[in-house]
């Protein structure tokens, strides 16, 4: 079955969790939809993990657009979510509405995350008037990375716990339909899932909210580059393909593949009449 704002909402009613993980290509997208994960993200983290940015202000609107058109052509069921990038929105509501519009006509996303609370309200509001759903995203928003001083946990003092909660509660007002929530304490976390009515998607913010994300990388421990706390690898994919690469190497010096089984063949009479 599709899933939808609905479905995901529904499941927040009856307690069912809800499995996002970051994805950035077709064959990827088939093996989790397959898996039956609810939500692809087509994550702008797709900087880092995909391209070797060191951050994800560089990420560009084609970028996002290429890797969501790819992910969605995988999926059969999972709600396609797809990032927008730093200053595609931030700048004017024109921009926000016009870039999520790509997003969906172009890349076949089903709906579009941003960064930030009450400062990015009017973009929400003016998204969610030309139907296209919309995900909020609270905490650690990477594209504030140089605002913040660094990838640090947020939130940890009465004031800022108390501004987390404050802005999720006006996202939902201004329509978003869901809302992730990045590195900040389990309690504020699961405090905010408690007061919205919307589905709250945890990434470092403890087992209290309506589900989980993980960049897909990191969960099968294929990328090193830094690991934060909050990762857990579910299988360590990483080892496993640099195995399979090295075994491959030895064969192939060794002239052991290919093999007959990996190789076509002509009729002999075809062959004779070759010079
Ligand atoms: O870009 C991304 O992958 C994200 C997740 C970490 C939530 O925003």
């Amino acid at each position: 079955m599709k899933n939808t704002v609905l479905t995901l909402r529904g499941q927040k009613e009856s307690q069912d969790k809800i499995t996002m993980l970051t994805c950035y290509d077709y064959s990827m997208a088939k093996l989790m939809d397959e898996a039956g994960i609810n939500v692809l993200l087509i994550g702008d983290s797709l900087g880092q993990v995909m391209l070797g940015y060191e951050d994800t202000l560089s990420v560009t609107m084609d970028d996002m657009i290429h890797h969501t058109a790819a992910v969605a052509r995988g999926a059969k069921n999972a709600f396609i979510l797809a990032d927008m990038p730093f200053m595609s929105y931030q700048a004017s509501i024109y921009d926000a509405v016009t870039n999520a519009g790509r997003l969906m006509k172009e890349g076949r996303a089903n709906g579009v995350k941003l960064e930030g609370g009450a400062t990015v309200c009017e973009q929400i509001r003016a998204i969610v008037d030309a139907s296209i759903p919309v995900c909020a995203h609270l905490g650690l928003t990477p594209q504030s990375v140089n605002a913040f001083g660094g990838f640090k946990v947020q939130g940890k003092t009465a004031k800022t716990a108390q501004k987390l909660i404050d802005d999720a509660k006006r996202v939902e007002e201004a329509g978003a339909s869901m809302i992730v929530l990045e590195c900040i304490p389990a309690p504020i976390a699961a405090k905010i899932t408690e007061s919205v009515s919307v589905p709250t998607i945890g990434i470092g913010a403890g087992v209290g909210c309506d589900g989980q994300v993980l960049v897909y990388q990191d969960m099968l421990g294929m990328f090193s580059d830094y690991v934060p706390k909050f990762v857990k690898h579910f299988a360590e994919v990483g080892d496993i393909m640099k195995c399979a690469f090295a075994d491959y190497t030895a064969e192939v010096k060794a002239g052991t593949f290919p093999t007959a089984a990996q190789t076509y063949g002509i009729a002999d009479d075809v062959l004779e009449k070759l010079y």
